[in-house]
């Protein structure tokens, strides 16, 4: 069973409460929460005060996708009591054993998260220290952008590494994800997947979430 995370960076975000709470009750597995600090990415998003506003609410646990250089700095802020995942980008921390042993210890599961331009291979040494690996299909800084196909590729050789070493992290997609090719995305070997304007540039916000998990079950 497929698990979809609606990314709030796409939310209008004069209502964010209320859209979150709507994807929450239709059946969203997860909040993607994109931070962008203008240096690892073109652009600058919103940082933890977001997310606990949204903690009040009775939303979806958090997926956090860090687009931060040094994140081993800030992992702390984006630790509230609904942050599932803490995911860092392969390309932005020297340190990646020690950062991704740092989250664990804190009691969130680790993500990695690789670019369009980073091979699979690269993450040999540490698939073993993480849950989660986040295959970007676009390049990250902007919702909205079309997907890059030969991540189904980077998707596929993936899995079939996680499946030779034995380990058990999932696999998520982030980026240019619609209901053409979320089927396709699930063949190749995607657990989790991310959504943002799919979801909320949707006419019916909860309609379009009911589609997209049914296609992925
Ligand atoms: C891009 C972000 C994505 C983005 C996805 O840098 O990491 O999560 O919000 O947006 P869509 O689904 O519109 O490509
Ligand atoms: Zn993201």
């Amino acid at each position: 069973m497929g698990k979809l995370a609606p990314s709030i960076l796409a939310a209008d975000f004069s209502k964010l409460g209320e859209e979150a709470l709507l994807v929450t009750k239709s059946g969203a597995d997860y909040l993607h929460i994109d931070v962008m600090d203008g240096h690892f990415v073109p652009n600058i998003s919103f940082g933890a005060g977001v997310m606990k506003s949204l903690d009040k609410m009775d939303v979806a646990p958090y997926d956090v996708h860090l687009m931060i250089e040094e994140p081993a700095k800030y992992l702390g802020d984006f630790i509230t009591e609904r942050t599932e995942y803490i995911t860092i980008h392969q390309e932005a921390d020297r340190h990646l054993n020690r950062t991704l042993n740092l989250i664990r210890s804190l009691g969130v599961k680790a993500g990695i998260s690789i670019n369009p331009g980073t091979p699979a291979e690269s993450l040999s040494e540490v698939l073993g220290d993480v849950d989660l690996v986040l295959i970007m299909s676009v390049n990250p800084g902007f919702g909205g952008q079309k997907f890059i196909e030969s991540s189904y590729d980077k998707i596929r050789r993936l899995a079939k590494m996680r499946e030779e070493g034995g380990y058990n992290f999932l696999i998520e997609v982030d980026g240019g994800v619609t209901e053409e090719n979320i089927g396709n995305l699930k063949e190749a070997g995607v657990d989790i997947f991310v959504a943002g304007s799919e979801v909320f540039g949707a006419k019916n916000i909860q309609s379009k979430v009911e589609q997209l998990k049914e296609i992925i079950k």
